[in-house]
């Protein structure tokens, strides 16, 4: 087929090539204009202190920063309570699924996840040469089957990947039935909880009385299960690349073998310190992001959407037409949202929920597509990338 195809491992020969500029100088140019409600991150930023603390590192970029981010990993041993070797610190959570999939997975191996459920399990799965099965959701729900997702593990499984609250459906497991799960998962399999959003989830849980699962006392009860958390969502870090995984201390072990050297830069390791114990800014952005999670459901539902209730930091909209067309007007209109056809959901969207003013020019761009009557025509394609 070509010079490489032959020789390339099959992961990669089965994952395709990809080194195509994706986009170009004009459209980044064009891209950095609009609000950006399309990735979930912060739109506040990082806290002033969390700033200063970076700036404090800079100008000693020239020295290669701790590969065991040890000051890093001693705060959160600390403000987790549990002992340091049961914490890992990668670039980005991301970086911990990757080493999962590395360190469990191979040929003739699987994990099992549910259908629309985040899409990068499906990419490091395979890089690592695995299989991802991915179960059902619930008929006519938008929340997943641990049910289904407990029927597809089989002999070869070895990871189950549980993210909660979803991307992109924003829905919560809550304790009593994570508990469940857990107890009826077979011994061969480790289970990721990825509580990415786990800030803004447990802000919702408290306002709705219902539990969050205290993840940290499974592993304490000695339970495989790896938790994900990150710095890039209520921390505001996500250019960063930090986040880390709580799991059992000999797996850990294994997976730290699976690294790359330095992969945590210094800066980001400064930053993520300061961030743990910056209370105050996490308390603005999930207070905002209750607040303003009503104003755009309320605003959604009355142009006639269906809007999934959140339990993360952005809400996942049933438009009932085509949603990537909605959402290159909205481009247009200067406003980025993720239109859901890859995740098998070709008239929804998935908005972040964004400070007042983004809410409102969001909704104000909305309004004046659903007016318009013409939903979708000539519009140029979104810009989107790839989570
Ligand atoms: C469920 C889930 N897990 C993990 C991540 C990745 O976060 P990080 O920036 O830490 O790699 C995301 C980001 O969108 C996410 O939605």
């Amino acid at each position: 087929m070509s010079r490489f195809f032959d020789i390339v491992s099959k992961p990669a020969r089965n994952l395709g090539t990809m080194n195509a500029p994706s986009t170009t100088p004009a459209a980044l140019e064009r891209r950095s204009r609009l609000i950006k409600l399309d990735s979930n991150e912060n739109p506040f930023g990082p806290s002033p202190r969390v700033v200063d603390a970076m700036r404090a590192v800079l100008s000693a970029a020239n020295f290669y920063p701790d590969d065991d981010c040890s000051q890093l990993r001693q705060g959160l041993a600390t403000h987790h309570g549990v002992p340091v070797e049961q914490v890992l610190v990668t670039a980005g959570s991301t970086g911990m699924l990757s080493l999962l999939c590395q360190t469990l997975l191979a040929p003739g191996l699987n994990a099992v996840t549910s259908e629309r459920s985040f899409i990068v399990y499906s990419m490091a799965v395979q890089a690592a040469g695995g299989r991802l099965v991915e179960a059902p959701m619930r008929a006519g729900e938008d929340s997943f089957d641990l049910d289904a997702i407990l029927a597809a593990i089989d002999p070869n499984t070895r990871i189950v990947f549980l993210p909660n609250p979803n991307n992109p459906t924003g829905t919560m497991l809550d304790a009593t039935v994570v508990g469940r799960f857990l107890a009826q998962v077979p011994g061969h399999v480790v289970v990721v909880l990825d509580e990415a959003y786990y800030e803004f989830a447990l802000g919702f849980a408290a306002l709705r009385r219902v539990a969050y699962p205290n993840s940290l006392e499974y592993l304490r009860q000695g339970a495989s299960v790896v938790v994900l958390r990150t710095f890039s969502k209520a921390h505001g870090l996500a250019a960063l690349r930090v986040g880390y995984g709580l799991g059992p201390a000999e797996l850990l072990g294994y997976c730290a073998r699976m690294r790359n050297t330095f992969s945590v830069s210094s800066v980001a390791q400064a930053a993520a310190l300061e961030a743990i114990s910056d209370s105050e800014h996490i308390q603005r952005v999930v207070e905002n992001n209750i607040l303003q999670s009503r104003v755009l459901a309320q605003g959604l539902s009355a142009l006639g959407y269906r809007v999934v209730p959140t339990s993360a930091n952005f809400l996942f909209c049933d438009l009932g037409e085509d949603a990537a067309a909605v959402a290159a007007r909205l481009q247009d209109e200067g406003v980025a949202v993720r239109p859901l056809r890859s995740w098998g959901a070709p008239s929804c969207i998935r908005v972040m929920i964004g400070t007042p003013e983004q809410n409102h020019a969001f909704l104000q761009a909305a309004r004046t597509i659903a007016g318009s009557g013409s939903r979708g025509s000539q519009a140029t394609p979104a810009i989107t990338s790839a989570v």
